[in-house]
């Protein structure tokens, strides 16, 4: 995340930006097809691959979208419980953190909480499947990716909400022997994140586990997180812990560092700047030198189907 200059954990946006063109469109179906889980799924040994290979939802195919590189998508990170240098997170994030048993808690105001190992809350799914959603980070750089998990949605059915319960808290790990940018205290960790209650249950809100039909590597949240499409990129948190259902608006991470640049809604908009920079384009990750800027769409394309969450909200005040 690229926040004020005279801060140490600012990374600029021009820092880290490995190019490598698109994957071939066919290539790319032959490899997220049915069977390529089969070949990768269960020879992983993660916890967190129960359910591959995933099916591909329909729905969420991306016609239009051209997948990003996997070795972009797993070599261009930002996780900041490792080092805020994008091209570090996938050696730091693989010496030494585990992500398996991995245990996840359900708690607050609802009439089912549990903790559990990730891999029993897939099992309460019904399967994995594969969605290929744009990613919009708020530095202004985009990807697709083929995420593979289940809607949120799941999440809110099993833990049943009490009437009270009107957002969502969402609390990364905090491990600072392992995770050596936890270590410094820029952050007051673990990071943190939320959602309004309707945000949550909108069909796009969705858990990864997977990344291109295989489960999902450290570097990218390992392993379950969050992903919302409509949203920047910050929203979605990795490596839960904690799904939370609260009464009041969560303090998110990034607002609490600088309320100023971030909001809790943090919706991908074109017309709304960041203060320092312009969010009416992006940078796409892997599109070349010549090609590689295009413009931002409103809640990133969403709009169908996330704006009723938005009627009457003045999304300049909050952004
Ligand atoms: N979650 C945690 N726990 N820590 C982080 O630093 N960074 C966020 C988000 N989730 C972050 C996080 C930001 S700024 C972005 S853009 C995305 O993760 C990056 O995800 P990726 O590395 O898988 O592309």
């Amino acid at each position: 995340m690229n926040i004020i200059k005279s801060r140490a954990w600012e990374l600029p946006e021009s820092a880290v930006t490995p190019e490598s063109d698109f994957i071939n469109r066919r290539r790319f179906l032959k490899a997220v097809g049915m069977g390529s889980g089969a070949l990768l799924g269960n020879s992983i040994a993660n916890g967190a691959s129960w359910g591959f290979p995933s099916r591909l939802n329909e729905n969420y195919k991306g016609e239009d979208l051209k997948p990003t590189d996997y070795d972009l998508i797993k070599g261009y990170n930002n996780f900041y419980e490792f080092t805020t240098d994008k091209g570090d997170v996938q050696k730091l994030a693989n010496q030494g953190w585990e992500t398996e048993p991995w245990e996840i808690e359900i708690k607050g105001l609802v009439e089912n909480p549990m903790k559990l190992e990730v891999t029993d809350l897939l099992k309460k799914t019904d399967g994995i499947e594969q969605r290929i959603y744009r990613f919009r980070c708020v530095e202004a750089w985009s990807m697709v990716i083929p995420w593979d998990g289940f809607p949120l949605k799941k999440i809110i059915d099993l833990a049943q909400p009490k009437s009270d319960a009107k957002y969502i808290k969402f609390t990364t790990f905090y491990d600072p022997k392992n995770a050596p940018g936890q270590r410094r205290r820029t952050i007051d960790w673990p990071y943190v994140e939320g959602l309004t209650l309707e945000e949550a249950s909108n069909d796009l809100a969705f858990m990864a586990t997977g990344i291109y039909g295989k489960p999902i590597l450290n570097q990218n949240g390992a392993p379950i997180r969050l992903v919302v499409p409509w949203k920047y990129g910050f929203k979605s948190i990795k490596s839960i812990v904690k799904i939370e259902f609260v009464k009041k608006q969560p303090l998110n991470t990034w607002q609490d560092l600088q309320p100023s640049e971030y909001g809790f809604y943090a919706n991908v908009n074109p017309k709304v700047d960041h203060p320092r920079w312009s969010q009416a384009s992006e940078r796409v990750i892997g599109a070349g030198f010549f090609s590689s800027r295009q413009p931002t769409l409103m809640f990133n394309g969403y709009e169908e189907q996330v704006s009723y969450l938005y009627e009457g909200l003045d999304l300049r005040k909050n952004y």
